[in-house]
């Protein structure tokens, strides 16, 4: 019997999950998403192209792996149809490799509509959402009322579905928003007869079967562990469980079947969208590791917010998944800067302390310590990285007491370097 790999952020999203997961995609026979939706964009590079997925799993290039998108997952259709044509080029045979699971929500254009509606409403406390209506496709979800993938081939989903964007016109009618959505129903209902053509099941159960009979399933998550709905840094977060459990609960997998959970984080750290960031770099500074790093998001486009390495929400984020190895990406990005930092402590009113806050105000303030930096030369192995940079990833390990096994310098997936635990 095999047992199942978990793979995901432990900072804000957009850690570097996709590459990470076409990285080890070999290893695996079957690699599953198993929450968020949309709102995610994971990027893939090879052979001089650039990839990005929303919905479909980061092993899709991978011909001889099935893909499944999982129960926990909310779905646009309209979305997946996007990114099934933009694969078409690459004569990937989809039918066969991508397995959907009937019990994934599925986004309406209402929703989205909500999510828009909402976040106006918020004014000045808005969570930055993508806007892809995904908190209130996990409200129906929870409120017991959203439709599932395995619904459009009932008879009577055309009445449930009008019944619920029903109920969604009259809230935004509440809100006093009114946006014409004619155009995104008709693309909707045409979309939904793409996914009647692909294999929709109890992903469940093939899930189960496939480590019953010794097949290797990798578990890929969205976001990142400090969006998760109970433990980030709420309210700003995504509405679902970004960790471990939520593999377990977005799968239908027994959390005894969790073998090693990979942990990806950034040699810094970014957030997109509103919300508290401790180790935050304003002006030049942020302006500066913004460039280097291009972090613009594969989502949305929008800037994202850079800053240093913030140890006290890594060792947060390990605790709460049980990371058993990090991988830490994007160590080129910091490669010619003299000087680089990771915050240690938090100051609150005067005390410092090491816990993640119940909510972050500004008066936390970092307690930084400064590490030399390093510059990027060729490289074949860990061995051959900069002492500089080995010092910086055995510090981490030192306080975070969790082996960095993989480092991550470039975008491409040769530019990836295993370190011997
Ligand atoms: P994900 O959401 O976690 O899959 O991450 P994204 O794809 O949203 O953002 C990561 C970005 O960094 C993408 O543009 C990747 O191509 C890029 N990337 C991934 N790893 C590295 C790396 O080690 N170095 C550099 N420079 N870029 C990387
Ligand atoms: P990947 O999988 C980074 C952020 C949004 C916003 C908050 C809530 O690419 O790492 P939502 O649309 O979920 O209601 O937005 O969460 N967010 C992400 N940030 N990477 C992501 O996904 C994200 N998905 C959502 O910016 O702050
Ligand atoms: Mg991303």
């Amino acid at each position: 019997m095999s047992k199942v790999d978990v793979l995901l952020g432990l900072q804000w999203g957009d850690e570097g999950k996709g590459k990470a997961v076409d990285f080890l995609a070999p290893k695996y026979d079957v690699v599953a998403r198993f929450q968020g939706g949309p709102n995610a964009g994971h990027t893939l590079e090879f052979d001089g192209k650039k990839h990005v997925l929303h919905q479909i799993p980061s092993g899709i290039f991978h011909e001889q792996i099935k893909n499944v998108i999982g129960n926990g997952v909310v779905i646009d259709p309209i979305v997946f149809q996007k990114e099934i044509e933009e694969l078409g080029p690459y004569n990937l045979d989809l039918k066969s490799s991508l397995l959907l699971s009937n019990k994934a929500q599925l986004i309406l254009p209402t929703h989205k509509l909500l999510d828009k509606a909402l976040e106006i409403s918020k004014g000045n406390e808005k969570i930055g959402s993508t806007l892809r209506g995904i908190g209130p496709t996990y409200q129906d979800k929870v409120g017991r009322h959203g439709l599932r993938i395995g619904d459009i081939i009932e008879p009577d989903f055309d009445t449930r579905y009008t019944k619920l964007k029903e109920q969604h016109l009259s809230i935004l009618d509440r809100l006093g928003f009114n946006e014409d959505h004619s155009e995104a129903e008709k693309e909707f209902f045409e979309s939904l007869d793409l996914m009647r053509s692909f294999q929709v099941l109890s992903t469940e159960y093939f899930i189960n079967d496939s480590i019953s009979t010794g097949k290797k399933v990798l578990a890929e998550g969205a976001q990142g562990t400090l969006l998760d709905i109970d433990f980030g840094s709420y309210p700003f977060v995504t509405s679902s469980n970004t960790t471990t459990a939520g593999a377990c609960a977005g799968l239908g997998i027994a959390p005894k079947q969790i073998d090693q959970v990979f942990g990806i984080f950034k040699a810094y750290c970014t957030r997109v969208g509103s919300g508290p960031f401790p180790t935050e770099l304003f002006g030049e500074e942020g302006e500066s590791l913004r460039k280097l790093g291009n972090e613009f998001g594969a989502t949305t486009g929008r800037p994202r917010r850079c800053g240093w390495l913030d140890i006290p929400a890594l060792n947060y984020s390990c605790m709460l998944n049980g990371v058993t190895q990090l991988f830490m990406m994007k160590a080129d990005v910091l490669s010619g800067i003299d000087t680089v930092k990771m915050c240690n402590a938090y100051i609150k009113d005067g005390e410092q302390t090491e816990e993640f806050p119940f909510i972050y105000t500004d008066s936390y303030e970092p307690v930084n310590e400064s590490l030399e930096g390093w510059t990027l030369d060729s490289y074949d192995n860990f061995e051959s990285l900069p002492s500089k940079l080995k010092q910086f990833v055995e510090t981490i390990e030192g306080k975070v007491k969790t082996p960095v096994s993989l480092i991550s310098l470039g975008p491409d997936r040769k530019e990836t370097v295993l370190k011997k635990i």
